[in-house]
């Protein structure tokens, strides 16, 4: 593992190694399953222009708060804020970022296991081992969540072990381009497929009749879910980074990955989701709309899978759900290396015995919502939905009044040499104090009353 020898923690090798491993940590779920069916059940090209709005004004800005407090400080998230400021509050905020870490690769394990042992689900379909199949697609045993969750869990903490470098960033590198390669020629099969037009064009052609304040509030947490923000993820990774990058121009490689990705699943799923009407499949549900969450990647897509049949069937349907693992699997890293970075930072526990302890410990958890799959919901929304956005209205918080946007204008100072040129330095000062916080202030309050 590359060690940086004044602090002896880990680095990553390479600019591109860390570009992919954010990357990795951003594009995940998040991507492929979340944000084309917020899309799907908010209208379209509306969510996605709301969309697009959120992770620009809000994101972005977000990206390189975090990606400077990590870089600066060298810590894991409680470590950041103490080292950074004396205010005492502060690293609670640290501490806020692990638990939601915690929580949310809790559940996130689950679905996970869900998109792999789909993989498999497609491949005793095909061999005509129907009982098989259906023992492995039902969400409601609790046994089949528990091995599924167990095994993505065994393949994040192994990852980890192996340190910034030599795991996570090793195992990106490999994992983020075969991705790509998968998504893009999924893609192109899909989109120029007979019938794929009315999918492309709800897609793209905004209704603005749907934007809405709910509307608002799922563009801005799927915004914080989708970038990994709010935690702590890219403090952390941030706090691996060398002092010759570019911050900011890294944040804006990593958004554009995670935004172009979230933009490809929307091309890749929305009109499959009509191809598969065509067939016949439903894709209401009794009130008219949309089959959102597991039904629409766990029923709707396999079922358009079978009727395309035989061995292209196939091959669409398990480069489907590998492409949705791997996705996951990125993400899973970036979750579980948060509260191990705390644990070795903060407790003086060596890697390798972190990532286990910290893996088990969550993998409790997980166990415990393999059986009471309702729970992922209240989970979900409690960490994530409002987790992250309020994590991130802190850290705007921190950065404006405590530590001082020109102390993290310092820090950017290095790698970005004309940075006190750049406008869009001040304009960043300007969303972090008062824009970035106003704005999610006011989501979060709407939504804690309603
Ligand atoms: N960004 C990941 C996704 O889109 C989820 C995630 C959230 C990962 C927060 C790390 C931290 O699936």
């Amino acid at each position: 593992m590359a060690t940086n020898p004044s602090t002896s923690r880990g680095t990553w090798n390479t600019k591109l190694g860390f570009i992919l491993a954010a990357a990795g940590s951003a594009v995940g779920l998040g991507n492929i399953w979340r944000f084309p069916t917020e899309t799907a059940s908010n209208g379209g090209a509306a969510f996605l222009i709301v969309y697009l709005v959120c992770v620009l004004l809000i994101g972005l800005p977000v990206m390189i708060a975090e990606l400077s407090i990590g870089r600066s400080s060298k810590k894991n998230p409680v470590g950041a804020f103490r080292a950074l400021s004396n205010n005492k509050f502060f690293p609670l905020v640290g501490v806020w970022g692990v638990l939601c870490g915690v929580m949310i690769l809790s559940f996130y394990t689950i679905i996970a296991g869900w998109t792999f042992s789909h993989v498999f689900v497609e491949i005793f379909t095909f061999a005509g081992m129907d009982g098989a199949a259906s023992i492995l697609a039902d969400f409601g045993n609790g046994y089949v969540n528990a091995i599924f969750a167990l095994l993505f869990m065994a393949l994040t903490i192994g990852i980890i072990r192996g340190g910034v470098s030599d795991g996570i960033e090793k195992a990106t590198k490999l994992m983020m381009p075969l991705l790509i390669l998968i998504l893009v020629v999924m893609t192109l099969f899909v989109v120029f497929q007979p019938g794929a037009a009315e999918g492309l064009r709800v897609y793209l052609m905004p209704d603005f009749s749907m934007v809405t304040p709910n509307l608002v509030l799922a563009a801005l947490g799927q915004a914080f879910f989708s970038l990994s923000l709010g935690m702590g993820a890219l403090i952390t990774y941030g706090s691996y980074l060398s002092k010759k990058e570019n911050i900011v121009e890294a944040a804006g490689y990593v958004t554009l990955a995670d935004v172009g990705i979230a933009f490809l699943a929307g091309l890749l799923i929305m009109p499959t989701i009509f191809l598969a009407q065509a067939q016949g499949v439903e894709i209401y549900d009794a009130d008219g709309s949309f089959l959102a969450g597991p039904a629409l990647i766990f029923q709707i897509l396999p079922e358009l899978f079978a009727q395309i049949g035989g061995v292209l069937g196939l091959i669409v349907g398990v480069s489907f759900f590998f492409l949705l693992s791997l996705a996951a699997l990125t993400s899973t890293i970036s979750l579980l290396e948060v509260p191990t970075a705390y644990v070795i930072d903060e407790h003086g526990v060596k890697r390798k015995k972190a990532a286990l302890y910290v893996g088990l410990f969550v993998l409790t958890l997980s166990m415990i919502i393999s059986f009471n799959t309702a729970l992922i919901d209240t989970i979900d929304f409690i960490f994530s939905v409002i987790g992250l956005p309020l994590g991130g209205l802190l850290i705007c918080i921190f950065i404006g009044y405590f530590w001082k946007t020109q102390s993290a204008v310092e820090e950017m100072k290095n790698g970005f040499k004309d940075i006190k040129n750049s406008r869009l330095i001040s304009l960043w000062s300007i969303f972090i104090k008062y824009i970035c916080p106003i704005i999610i202030a006011i989501i979060l309050i709407r939504t804690i009353f309603s």
